[in-house]
């Protein structure tokens, strides 16, 4: 019999998530029902999300219950099948949750092609990150060319693909990121400028990046980011909200202070979740891999080896610690 190892909530974090919140147990795997695929996981994603799954607030998905599996997305090989569609060794992406196995309905599994990008790369650039960037992107920010694009966490794993959708699609792209070393990578991927935000001067280093203003801004951050592009955003210049990790672990979010700029300017802000487009995935999929297999779409994954790094990974991730897509390496 097959040993699956799985991570449970222990308890619900007030403010920061700590390694404590999860509980590490041994189980048997799961024997697969009719309709359902017993799944080897061999990459779990890690994602900002999860910390609204640890709460008990309303949000647009239910929450995770103590002593249920933690919610997560993974990417792995089918060891059995009672469904039609798919068949031992087919690469999967599959609403696993943090564990080695998982029998899971195949109606809510995606069959990927490992052999044309890498099976991770199904979590990142070619998972929910990258159909976030794209559809945020060309759907609100609706940048024109020749247009100013500026994304915050554009090392991240969404970033990095806002600010090269931008570059691709002919428009100045500039990354918002913490320290010198993330900004040298974004820059490194083309993006015309990156600012780091740290280094404490963000107004002044953001109009001198940005000579023409703000066509479009994709937020990914949250409290005093927004409010220093909110000063910058040009007439009728477009905000995606996408993410506020800033706030994520706050027990008193910042909040706007500036929401005088969007009336003045005519600013429209949108805020957005990817399940919203969930009809034209194929759409974002394919233009994601040609750009992938085009060598124009470059990505960089953080890797923790290891189902016993999870929780260690989440803390870390929602600190900044993580530098490009963060996953943790299964098998
Ligand atoms: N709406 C949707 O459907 C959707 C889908 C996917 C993701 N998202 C959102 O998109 C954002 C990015 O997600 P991701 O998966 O790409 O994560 P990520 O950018 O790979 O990782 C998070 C990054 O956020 C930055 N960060 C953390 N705390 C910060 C703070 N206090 N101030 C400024 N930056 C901070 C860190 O980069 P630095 O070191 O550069 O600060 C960190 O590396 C998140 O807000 C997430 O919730 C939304």
């Amino acid at each position: 019999m097959l040993q699956n190892k799985a991570w449970t909530l222990a308890s619900f974090p007030s403010g920061a998530v700590r390694e404590d919140n999860f509980k590490l147990i041994e189980l048997p795997a799961p024997a697969p029902k009719d309709g359902e695929v017993l799944v080897k996981n061999l990459w779990l994603s890690l994602d900002p999300y999860m910390r609204g799954r640890l709460s008990q607030q309303k949000s647009y998905v239910k929450g995770v219950e103590i002593g249920e599996v933690m919610t997560g997305e993974t990417a792995g090989e089918v060891v059995e099948s009672r469904h039609p569609k798919f068949k031992p060794g087919d690469t999967v992406t599959a609403p696993s949750g943090w564990q080695l196995y998982c029998s899971v309905n195949g109606d809510l599994l995606t069959k990927v092609d490992a052999s044309r990008a890498p099976l991770s790369n199904y979590l990142g650039c070619l998972g929910m990150p990258g159909r976030t960037a794209y559809f945020g992107l060309k759907d609100i920010g609706a940048p024109k060319p020749g247009e100013t694009v500026v994304v915050s966490a554009a090392s991240g794993a969404v970033g990095m693909v806002v600010g090269q959708l931008a570059k691709a699609w002919g428009c100045r792209a500039v990354g918002i990121a913490g320290g010198p070393q993330k900004c040298e990578y974004v820059r490194s991927l083309g993006f015309d400028a990156c600012v780091d935000y740290k280094a404490g001067n963000l107004y002044d280093d953001l109009k001198a990046a940005c000579p023409k203003g703000v066509d479009v801004y994709f937020e990914n951050v949250g409290g005093p980011i927004l409010d220093t592009l909110l000063r910058l955003m040009n007439f009728r210049s477009r905000i995606i909200v996408c993410g506020l990790i800033s706030d994520y672990n706050a027990k008193d979010p910042y909040g706007v202070k500036n929401f005088r700029a969007i009336l003045v300017n005519r600013i429209k802000v949108q805020g957005m979740i990817v399940f919203d487009w969930l009809e034209r995935y194929a759409e974002a999929n394919q233009a994601l891999l040609e750009l992938v297999q085009a060598g124009k779409l470059k990505y960089r994954e953080s890797v923790l080896e290891g189902i016993e790094k999870a929780p260690t990974g989440l803390v870390g991730l929602l600190k900044g610690r993580n530098f490009g897509k963060q996953l943790v390496k299964l098998a």
